[in-house]
C-alpha cells in the first residue's frame, strides 16, 4: 500500500477493504501490518470493521511504530482532520524488531525520537537521561541504549494503556505536544512536515506554556528544549505561527484526538 501520510484517508483505506473482500478473507483471518505508523493505523483500522473485527499482528518498522504508535490500538485514518475516524482495536500481538530500523532514513529514525522524549517527559524521566548520554551515537547507531529505551517506552505506553484502554481519562498524558503538533500536521498539507517534527515542535511549545502555567518548572522545560534542538528533531523549515494558530483555533475542543 501507498503509505504516505497524506493518503491515510478514506479512499485509501476502501482500497485495504475491496482487497480483503476479493481476498475471501474471513472471520478466522488475521491480517498481518508491517510498516511504519501510518501502515499500522490504517490495517488496524480495517482489522476493526471488516466482518465487525477480526485479529491483528502488527510489526513495526519505523522508531515512531515500534515505541507508540503500532501500541495501545488506537486505529484509524485523517477525514477533514487527524485522526478524526478510527476505533480503540487492540492487536492480537506486537512484533518489536529493532534491526527494521537500520533501514530507516535519518529523517524518519530522528522522528521518531519525537514520541521517545514525550515518552520521557510524560512517564519517564530516566528516558531523557538515556538520550542525554549520547545523544549523536543514540541517533545513528543500533546501540544498546537504543534498545533499552524503545523498551522502556513501549513499557510505560503499555502500562498506561492498560489503566485507560478507552482514553478517558490518564491516557491523555500520551498526548503531550499533540495538540500544537497536529496543527502544525494540518498547517503543512500532512506532507511538509512528518508527525514526529510536528510532535517535537509541539513538545516545545506545549512545554513553555506548561511552564508559564506553573506545570513544569523552567528547568524542566528548558532540559526538554535542550535534548529537543540536540538530536535535531526540529527542521530547518518551520511553520508560521498565524497559519498554526489558525488551526489550533479550529481544533474547538483543544484536545489532540493522538
Ligand atoms: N495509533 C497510535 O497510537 C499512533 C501513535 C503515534 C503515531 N501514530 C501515527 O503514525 C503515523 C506516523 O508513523 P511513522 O512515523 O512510523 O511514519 P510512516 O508510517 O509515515 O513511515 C515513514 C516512512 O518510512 C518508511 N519506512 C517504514 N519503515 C521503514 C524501514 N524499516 N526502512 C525504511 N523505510 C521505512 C515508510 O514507507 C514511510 O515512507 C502518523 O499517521 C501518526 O498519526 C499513531
Ligand atoms: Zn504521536
Amino acid at each position: 500500500m501507498d503509505d504516505a501520510e497524506h493518503r491515510k484517508n478514506l479512499e485509501h483505506e476502501k482500497k485495504i477493504f475491496d482487497k480483503l473482500i476479493a481476498l475471501k478473507l474471513d472471520r478466522q483471518s488475521v491480517l498481518v501490518a508491517v510498516g511504519g505508523g501510518v501502515v499500522t493505523d490504517m490495517v488496524g483500522f480495517a482489522a476493526a470493521v471488516f466482518q465487525r473485527g477480526i485479529r491483528w499482528i502488527a510489526v513495526p518498522t519505523t522508531l515512531t511504530g515500534q515505541v507508540d504508535a503500532a501500541l495501545g490500538g488506537k486505529t484509524g485514518v485523517d477525514h477533514q482532520g487527524k485522526n478524526m475516524l478510527g476505533a480503540f482495536w487492540q492487536p492480537a500481538l506486537v512484533m518489536l524488531a529493532p534491526a527494521f530500523l537500520t533501514t530507516l532514513p535519518l529523517r524518519e529514525r530522528r522522528a521518531g525520537f519525537a514520541e521517545v522524549v514525550k515518552t520521557g517527559v510524560a512517564l519517564r524521566p530516566s528516558i531523557l537521561a538515556d538520550l542525554e548520554k549520547d545523544p549523536d551515537s543514540i541517533l545513528v547507531g543500533r546501540s544498546d541504549t537504543l534498545l533499552r529505551v524503545i523498551k522502556a517506552c513501549a513499557r510505560e505506553k503499555l502500562a498506561i494503556v492498560a489503566r485507560d484502554p478507552g482514553d478517558r481519562g490518564v491516557r491523555a498524558v500520551l498526548n503531550l505536544g499533540h495538540t500544537v503538533g497536529h496543527a502544525i500536521e494540518a498547517a503543512g498539507g500532512y506532507r511538509r512536515w512528518n508527525h514526529g517534527e510536528a510532535v517535537a515542535m509541539g513538545l516545545l511549545v506545549e512545554c513553555s506554556q506548561a511552564a508559564d502555567y506553573g506545570k513544569m518548572t523552567v528547568d524542566e522545560k528548558d532540559r526538554v528544549a535542550r535534548l529537543i534542538w540536540r538530536l535535531g528533531l526540529v527542521p530547518k523549515e518551520r511553520p508560521e505561527p498565524e497559519r498554526v494558530r489558525g488551526f489550533l483555533r479550529l481544533d474547538k475542543k483543544g484536545k489532540a484526538i493522538g
